[in-house]
């Protein structure tokens, strides 16, 4: 995915916009541009690499004028990452010039058609694609106008797109549009600022409109009108936005993922308070409430989604059939959507997401609709497209999520989750004593992470002693082998260390063929039902070479003898301590990346939300 900002209103434009590229460049970095429109014309800039290089280069030449602009920071798809593939592209003949985020699946044969017509094209992408055919469209002495020709060339397209788009004979005049990624338009007084995220429009105002697919936005200094792709007029919602600055500062950290893993405390706190009444040994859910008989009498839950929210809703599904004796299963989107599922009466999805805009996870969610599922969402990003597609849903409210290694929306969506196991559980087999003591234990995890994150030196000298190694294992069992799965995820996506994580008694099915002297295995050792076994695996480990880390549970006196070094956590119930034994995984992926000098918050190839098939 990328980042899309545009501007229209009475400031200076290039400021706004490069602050606003800045508050996005997480969500996709491999290059940027901005355009800017006044009474003479059209200007752009682009540079490959961060948004930093465009700003040198509107600076070297002086600035860019005007009060109207759109820029971008690109997470490429269609064309490798060169200057002439950054967006904002144009067209050949009307001076239309627009911004992407997504993907036109039928760009080839629009490009071939439009190739006969005689337009000639300057890059490799799918986007010039779209803006060659708004400009072969655009025909205002027969009604076609900015508006219409926008409306008529995203009738032609399939795929999806977030698009914001001006022309050089209608300067004033902004047309935005979505399919299948987010947009936002935030209201300002007398001037708008079309984001993708509301961290690119908070500074300016809290009132926006979040667009929903096929809609079309036409905008002036004087207002805007809102219709679908055809053209019919729509009355759309103006939302406040929920977010402060603050919220979205770096602060006194040097990285967005140390902040984010230092905030779990606080994060899980606000994602707890007011939803456990522990006199009552109940969850109080406001928004599973009305679906309650139905949920309490489901027969099957299907949780879905990417990533490391797959490996949240992995615990899910252990917690379900746990806590809530529903069956239940996991499985990626993905695969979901492609596999002709079958949903029986009875059936409920729980999407889980933080930026509730995977594609994916989105296209998994409408498949399990249709076919007449009941549809939660767990989800972060409020107003986001999953949670306006679901039936109810519960947000994590651990804040916006910066870093691209999820991190605190992980912890928020196993805490979700177990809440969710725990409403329904009540409202099933589960007696209130046994929810209350359940309840005490989860409302004492935000203390219990405090506690991981005091370790965090000792866990930096552990990482140091192995970070050189180029391989490395993580198993678990029961609710930690999702947590190993997530261990190994955390690893690869930042320091680009290999790492693969299974189930620990599956290493004996071949991958012990890997274990050569001295390789990292981390085993999440904590106290639990299969400790025992655990501790097997662990010394046929050793037996081969392998350098045992183990994360155990404090006061484990015993695992010294067997692991080479021992990352502690609190004692905690099992089904509740993948939301501690994943706190010393996230701090060593994070610090493997800082010895290893890489970009914790912006890794290579990686973006924030793949909102892209
Ligand atoms: C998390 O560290 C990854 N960056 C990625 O796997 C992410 O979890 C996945 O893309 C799902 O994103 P979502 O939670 O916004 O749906
Ligand atoms: N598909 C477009 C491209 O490759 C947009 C990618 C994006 O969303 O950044 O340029």
């Amino acid at each position: 995915m990328c980042g899309i900002v545009a501007y229209l209103g009475n400031k200076p434009a290039v400021p706004l916009l490069l602050e606003g590229l800045k508050r996005l460049e997480y969500r996709g970095y491999d290059s940027a541009g901005i355009a800017t429109l006044t009474d003479q014309g059209l200007e752009i800039v682009k540079a490959v690499g961060r948004v930093a290089n465009v700003e040198a280069k509107i600076e070297a030449q002086g600035g860019l004028p005007g009060s109207q602009g759109l820029a971008h920071t690109r997470w490429a798809t269609h064309g490798g990452v060169t200057e002439a593939n950054a967006h904002p592209h144009r067209d050949d003949r009307n001076g239309i010039c627009l911004v992407h985020n997504g993907i036109i699946e039928n760009y080839a044969s629009i490009r071939r058609l439009l190739e006969d017509k005689g337009h000639s094209f300057y890059s490799e992408t799918d986007t010039e694609v779209l803006a060659a055919l708004v400009g072969e469209l655009y025909d205002p002495a027969h009604g076609l106008d900015l508006e219409k020709s926008v409306q008529a060339a995203l009738r032609e397209v399939t795929g999806a797109y977030a698009i914001a788009v001006m022309c050089e004979r209608e300067p004033g005049v902004m047309v935005c549009a979505r399919k299948g990624s987010p947009l936002l338009v935030g209201v300002g007084n007398g001037e708008y600022v079309v984001a993708s995220d509301p961290a690119a429009i908070i500074a300016h105002t809290a009132q926006a409109v979040s667009l929903d697919d096929y809609n079309v936005c036409r905008i002036t200094r004087d207002g805007f009108r809102t219709t679908t792709i055809d053209n019919i007029e729509l009355t759309p919602k103006v939302m406040q936005l929920e977010m402060d600055l603050e919220q979205i500062e770096l602060g006194a950290f040097d990285h967005y993922m140390r902040k984010e893993i230092y905030e779990q405390p606080k994060a899980l706190r606000t994602t707890m308070r007011g939803r456990l009444d522990e006199k009552e040994g109940r969850v109080v859910l406001g928004g599973l409430l009305t679906l309650a008989p139905q949920l309490v009498k489901s027969r099957r839950v299907i949780l879905t989604a990417q990533g490391t929210a797959l490996h949240a809703a992995m615990i899910g599904e252990y917690l379900l059939e746990d806590l809530a004796k529903i069956p239940a299963e996991c499985e990626y989107a993905s695969e979901f959507r492609y596999r002709n599922p079958i949903i029986e009466d009875g059936t409920v999805m729980i999407a889980v997401s933080q930026s509730g805009e995977t594609a994916d996870t989105l296209a998994a969610l409408h498949e399990a609709k249709d076919r007449g599922a009941l549809t939660l969402g767990v989800i972060n990003v409020v107003g986001s497209t999953m949670s306006r597609v679901t039936d109810a849903g519960v947000y994590l409210r651990v804040g916006p999520e910066i870093g691209v290694a999820s991190t605190k929306a992980f912890t928020g969506q196993v805490a979700a989750l177990t809440m969710i196991a725990l409403f329904m559980a009540r409202r099933r087999l589960m007696s209130p004593e046994a929810s209350a003591r359940l309840m005490g234990e989860l409302a004492q995890i935000p203390d219990k992470i405090e506690r991981c994150l005091a370790f965090d030196d000792q866990i930096r000298q552990v990482t140091e002693k192995y970070v050189h190694r180029e391989n490395w294992l993580f198993l678990g069992r029961g609710y930690n082998y999702p947590t190993a799965l997530e261990g190994a995820l955390k690893l690869k996506e930042i320091s680009y260390i290999h790492a693969e994580g299974m189930p620990a008694a599956e290493m004996k099915h071949g991958p012990i063929a890997l274990i050569d002297e001295g390789m990292p295995v981390v085993f999440i050792a904590n106290k639990g039902n299969q400790y025992d076994k655990v501790m097997s695996n662990i010394a046929e480990v050793r037996a081969r070479g392998g350098h045992v880390i183990a994360v155990a549970t404090e006061g484990d006196e015993e695992i010294r003898h067997y692991a080479e070094d021992v990352l502690y956590v609190p004692d905690i119930p099992e089904c509740l301590s993948p939301m501690l034994t994943v706190v010393p995984l996230q701090l060593l992926a994070y610090h493997a990346a800082v010895l290893r000098g890489h970009d914790v918050d912006k890794p290579r190839n990686l973006a924030k939300s793949v909102t892209v098939e």
